[in-house]
Formats: C-alpha cells, structure tokens, sequence
C-alpha cells in the first residue's frame, strides 16, 4: 500500500505512522516552571541527534507544560526509562494542572541536576542535564493556541550515570533494559536477548563488500 500524508487515507483502523518509526527511545522531560514547581513528563518524539556536541531532540504535540517550562527555564533533564520504572513512567504522563508536580503524584524522588536546575527522576539508571538551545514551530502552528508541534533542540551540559550500570567500562544496556515505544500502546525492552555486535563492513581490493563478521572487540 501507498498512502498521501495530505489526505491520510491509509484506510486502517489506526494510523500506522508510529508503528513505523520504531523503536523510540523515551526521553523523561524533568523540569521546573517560573514558581518552582517541579514537572515531568515522558516524550518518545525524542532522541540524540550529535554527539560532538552533545544535542538532544524533543517534540511536543500542542504546547504542553514540559515546552513551556524549557523555554522560560532554559533547563532540564531527560531521565532514562527502564522496564522497573514502567508504571511510574506511564504515571507522570496523567493530564494535570501545571501545578501538580508528576513526581509526587507517580510516587518518584527526585535527585537534583549537578549542573542544571531542573530534578531527574531518582533511581533511573542514567540522566542528561540540558539546556535549551532552539525551538522549532512546526509548519501549521499556532501559540495563540497552543496547537501544533514544537519541537526543542537542547545541548547536554552533563551527564548522569548509575555506577552499577557500568560493566567492563561500558554502560551496559543489557541490565539496563531500556524502554522502547512502539506504536499504538505497545512498548518493547531491550535485554540481553536481543543485543547483537557486529563489525563494519569492509571493501576487497576489487571494491567488492566482504562478508560482515561478529565485533572483533575493536570500536570502529
Ligand atoms: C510513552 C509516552 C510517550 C509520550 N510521548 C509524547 C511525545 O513525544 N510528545 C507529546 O506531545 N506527548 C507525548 N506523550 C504524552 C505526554 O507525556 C502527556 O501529554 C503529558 O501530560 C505532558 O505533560 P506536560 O504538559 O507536563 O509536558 C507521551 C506519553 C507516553 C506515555
């Protein structure tokens, strides 16, 4: 099948847009508005978009709380989630008052951003502390009111780690078990199970790509 986005005849039951752009990792927004209340909230239109400099993306649908707060606050953090935070994750993602603080209504600590002053969630096993660089109105929308996609491009000043996921001098997603999310209401983990290595591929004298072999240990 082929459909038109215009129109958005895809003629299923339900759009298959982010079943499509699979996994997403989920960036858990952390933040605090002009009277100090804390925010948090989950966003899986996130990701790392460079890593020299350190860049993160996120996106918003309508201009939510976690927008706002970045804007005025020009701080925050995207906290990690994992499987055991699940609940807590799906939680904070409750419609409240701007006023409600998520992590107490989600039973989380927080923990203070070293650099920033923003709160991660307390327990996750890795945290970004960012600052806001740039907003990005997508085409179609309108702060008067509130609708559309904004979209914020942030610089990671400082970055969180729990020492018990380092293994062997790597951050080891294996233990980890981060979340993915799919599409519809599905999510997925990634564990042991599903990690492979491998190497890059490389050329003969001929030009010709050989055969990709299991990682040798050596990153490339
Ligand atoms: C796993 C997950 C991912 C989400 N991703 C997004 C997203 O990328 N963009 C968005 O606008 N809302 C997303 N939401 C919904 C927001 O979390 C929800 O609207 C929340 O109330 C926003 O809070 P805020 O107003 O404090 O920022 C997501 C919800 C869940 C559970």
């Amino acid at each position: 099948m082929f459909y038109k986005t215009e129109q958005n005849n895809h003629g299923l039951s339900h759009d298959p847009f982010k079943a499509i752009v699979t996994p997403r990792p989920i960036g858990w927004i952390g933040s605090i508005d002009i009277n100090g209340v804390p925010n948090l909230a989950p966003y899986s239109y996130f990701n790392a978009i460079s890593d020299n400099p350190y860049f993160v993306v996120f996106g918003s649908i309508n201009y939510k709380d976690s927008i706002k707060n970045c804007e005025e606050n020009k701080d925050f953090t995207c906290s990690l989630v994992s499987e055991n935070l699940f609940n807590a994750m799906n939680n904070s993602s409750a419609t409240v008052e701007s006023d409600v603080d998520e992590f107490n209504i989600s039973g989380l600590k927080k923990e203070n951003g070293r650099i920033v002053n923003a709160p991660f969630v307390k327990g996750c096993s890795a945290a970004l502390e960012c600052q806001h660089w740039k907003t990005i109105d997508l085409p179609g929308s309108d702060r008067t009111t509130g609708q559309g996609s904004f979209i914020i491009i942030a610089h990671v000043v400082g970055i969180y780690i729990d020492d018990k996921y380092i293994i062997n001098g790597r951050f080891d997603t294996a233990s980890v078990r981060p979340l993915g999310r799919l599409g519809y209401m599905d999510y997925g983990v990634i564990g042991k199970k599903n990690i492979f290595s491998k190497n890059r591929p490389k050329v003969n004298q001929h030009g010709n790509l050989k055969d990709v072999d299991d990682w040798d240990g050596i990153y490339r």
